[in-house]
């Protein structure tokens, strides 16, 4: 071991939040034994669960340790419980507290049909097509940033939210999007509507700009209808897409069925403050209790901590291989279940993944 323990924000938050999490640090854990580092966790309210605690979804206590912390891993937010409580008091509000407080501007969703999943996609994916690109979400501002008012009463009720970005917004996820392709097909589908909002134009005559300025990123750009569709008709085209935080947050959804089930997908958030790793579900109130919620999610974002901030790519590799090899065995979660699958609990699933960690070859090379 020859640095000092890494230490851990873990905000497992509402619904199965706490489960999944769970299931990712367990994974973690099996890494830290094979891999020979050490993780210091500390767990904090958030969210719904910190509103009952405390009264508030993100305590100031929680944003503290998050900043202190070398990156943070959070489950998800929110539920029916919470669900009548002004827009400002969710616990949704915290999770943007959060993000903006970190200054988490850069969100990182991976959409990768894993090969023994190509037969659940919804889609018919052409044969020896590779569905592998990275949303860059924009995550700080945007419409979900700008003011919400509803006024008045009955039916002269209004509402308003107001959409709002900065050349200087633009600018940075801009040029995060461009890093990333710079480590991929440098090539860039920037995603907008142009054709009627004005942050849009300000958006894609700042992306073209700087695609002038860098030379080397090929930029391509598509309404949101458009690319929307283009995700299903063509999947294979896209290799990083970036894109505003309302219109990342639907496509990401979207683009999550295509892999089989939002329940695959990983997010990683980079910005100013310490990294956060989510799964980009929510809390599934109908699953919780039940042990059945898929924890693929999580985990891999576990293998996202490892590679991108930890600089561990060999130990997210072992992470990514044990859990295709556990979908290879046909062992599933029942939301990827298929005809001849054998369908386990959540639990059992981990427990699959962890088994193949404990014994991957290239773990004991590590070691030794
Ligand atoms: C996501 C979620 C959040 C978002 C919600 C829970 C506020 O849907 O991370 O995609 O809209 O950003
Ligand atoms: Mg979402």
């Amino acid at each position: 071991m020859n640095r000092k323990p890494w230490t851990l924000a873990v905000l497992p938050g509402d619904g199965i939040g706490p489960e999944v999490t769970r299931a990712a640090l367990s994974v973690l854990e099996d890494c830290a034994v094979q891999f020979g580092f050490s993780v210091e966790k500390i767990e904090l309210p958030f969210g719904g669960a910190a509103i009952d605690a405390c009264g508030r979804p993100l305590p100031q206590e929680t944003l503290d340790a998050c900043f202190k912390s070398d990156a943070v891993l959070l489950g998800a937010v929110g539920g029916p419980r919470w669900d009548a409580l002004p827009l400002a008091h969710r616990p949704e509000a915290g999770l943007l507290g959060l993000r903006r407080a970190l200054g988490l501007y850069a969100n990182v969703r991976p959409i990768r049909l894993r090969e023994p999943l190509r037969a659940l996609s919804p889609l018919r994916i052409a044969p020896g097509a590779v569905v592998d690109f990275e949303i860059i979400r924009e995550l700080t501002g945007d419409i979900y940033f700008g003011a919400h008012t509803i006024e008045g009463s009955g039916a002269s009720e209004r509402a308003t939210d107001v959409a709002a970005y900065t050349v200087a917004e633009i600018e940075r996820i801009t040029r995060f999007a461009f890093e990333r392709a710079r480590r991929r097909s440098r090539r860039v589908v920037s995603v907008d509507k142009a054709n009627v909002l004005a942050t849009s134009v300000l958006w894609r005559r700042t992306v073209s700009r700087m695609a002038a300025e860098a030379g080397e990123i090929a930029v391509e750009h598509l309404y949101v209808d458009n690319a929307s569709m283009q995700i299903i008709l063509r999947p294979e085209q896209f290799d990083v897409l970036l894109t505003s935080n309302l219109f990342g947050d639907i496509l990401s959804d979207e683009a999550a069925a295509l892999v089989g089930s939002i329940g695959m997908v990983p997010s990683w958030s980079a910005g100013d403050g310490p990294p956060l790793v989510e799964p980009i579900h929510g809390t599934a109130p109908q699953l919780v209790g039940k042990d059945v919620a898929n924890p693929s999610g999580t985990i891999l974002c576990i293998s996202l901590l490892l590679r991108e901030r930890f600089g561990l790519p060999q130990a997210a590799d072992v992470i990514e291989r044990a859990l295709d090899a556990v979908l290879a065995a046909g062992i599933r979660t029942v939301d990827i279940a298929e005809p001849g699958s054998r369908t386990v609990s959540g639990s059992q699933f981990t427990s699959e993944v962890r088994a193949r960690i404990q014994k991957s070859p290239r773990a004991a090379e590590h070691r030794a």
